[in-house]
Order: C-alpha cells, then sequence, then structure tokens
C-alpha cells in the first residue's frame, strides 16, 4: 500500500501519494499558458512535496518582476538569472518545479535537467492558439476591467503575437524531446490533468471517497 493520510482524523484530507524511491523532482514545461504553475501546485499537494515556480523564485531574488527584468535588463540578463536559479532549484529534493516557458531552449538548462538524477520531466501540451487566449485572458484577469490587457499584467514574449508563435514552433521539439511524458491538455479539466499525469508517471492515485 503506497498511499499515506495526510493527517490521520481529519476527514477532509487529501490523501498523500507516496512516490517512488528513486523520483525526488517533478519538472513540468510547455509554453506559456500551459498551466505549469497551476499543475505544479496541485501535483505537490498530491505529493506532499515543496512546490517551486522558478519565475517567482527569479521574482523573489531579484525582488523585481519579470516583465520588469525583461524591460530593465533584457532577456539575455533573463536567461542567466533563470539558469542560475534552475541549478539552485535542482538541488533540492522532494520538489515540483514549474518552468518559465523558455528554460529549456538554453542548452545549460537541458543539460542540467537531463543530468539531474531521479528528476523527471512533463511537458504540458495545446496548440498555440489555446495557449495564447488562456495568457490573454489571464492578464485580462489581472488588471482592471479594461478590454486590453495591462502591458504589466502581460508576459514580454507575448507582445508580438507572431513572433511569439514562431517561438512556440521552435520550442515544441526541443520540450518534447526532454520530457518523459508529453500530456496535451487542450481538452482537459484541471483535475484530469493532474490524475492523467500521476497515471502516466506510474505514481499511485487517491483513492475517490
Ligand atoms: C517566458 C515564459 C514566462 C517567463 C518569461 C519568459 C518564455 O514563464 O519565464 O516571461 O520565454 O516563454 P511562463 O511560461 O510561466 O509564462
Amino acid at each position: 500500500m503506497n498511499v499515506q493520510t495526510a493527517a490521520s482524523g481529519a476527514a477532509d484530507a487529501a490523501p498523500i501519494l507516496m512516490p517512488p524511491a528513486n523520483l525526488y523532482r517533478l519538472v513540468l514545461t510547455g509554453f506559456m499558458g500551459a498551466g505549469k504553475t497551476t499543475i505544479g501546485r496541485i501535483l505537490a499537494e498530491r505529493l506532499g512535496w515543496e512546490f517551486l515556480d522558478l519565475d517567482a523564485y527569479i521574482e523573489s531574488r531579484t525582488s523585481q518582476s519579470v516583465p520588469q527584468i525583461f524591460a530593465l535588463h533584457g532577456e539575455t540578463h533573463f536567461r542567466k538569472l533563470e539558469s542560475q536559479a534552475l541549478a539552485s532549484a535542482l538541488g533540492r529534493k522532494h520538489i515540483v518545479i514549474a518552468l518559465g516557458g523558455g528554460a529549456p531552449e538554453v542548452l545549460t538548462n537541458r543539460l542540467l535537467l537531463e543530468q539531474t538524477p531521479a528528476t523527471a520531466t512533463v511537458f504540458l501540451d495545446a496548440p498555440f492558439p489555446v495557449l495564447y487566449d488562456r495568457c490573454m485572458i489571464q492578464a485580462l484577469r489581472a488588471g482592471s476591467a479594461n478590454s486590453q490587457p495591462a502591458p504589466e499584467d502581460l508576459r514580454p514574449l507575448l507582445a508580438d503575437p507572431s513572433s511569439a508563435e514562431a517561438r512556440f514552433h521552435q520550442r515544441h521539439p526541443i520540450y518534447r524531446r526532454l520530457a518523459r511524458v508529453t500530456l496535451d491538455t487542450s481538452d482537459l479539466t484541471t483535475e484530469d490533468t493532474v490524475s492523467t499525469l500521476l497515471a502516466r508517471l506510474h505514481l499511485p492515485q487517491p483513492r475517490r471517497r
């Protein structure tokens, strides 16, 4: 039996799953809007592991938002910070890491991901128009009631949709090659995505109540 109860006696506590002993890290990749943060947080909760969103980690290390880093220092500088943050995050165990969409483009990052033992990478896939729409909806929700997202709420690389789409196509094979599991999430609910991933990673599912 490899399902433990999070807190015995707490009727509504979600069961904590016992991952295989040779898996210490789950890394979620995919383009912007893939749901890496949302899904990663839930997976971490289910596994009883730490969750780390790489963009949020960079923001806390620099005290600047990602759009500010892009605007003030440029993408090259952001990529350096991202590689440093990834190396640091991969030093931890029992952790789910949500990468920024561009992290796998950098060779150093791919080597880090491939060479860190007990680490499984998951690619959350969806067609570009689906991802683009999700990001626009998120940006609109983050801002006030305007019909256009405010620039500070929009991911910097989405300001030009056609170059964002070109990046998507360039990255797609990289995401696929890196991943142990690829899942198209376009028609899946959050819960279906989580349970499908747990099954595909051969992690036990919590029993339905
Ligand atoms: C980027 C994706 C963003 C963030 C930055 C650059 C990219 O993260 O790292 O804006 O190059 O695709 P999300 O994928 O979490 O949006």
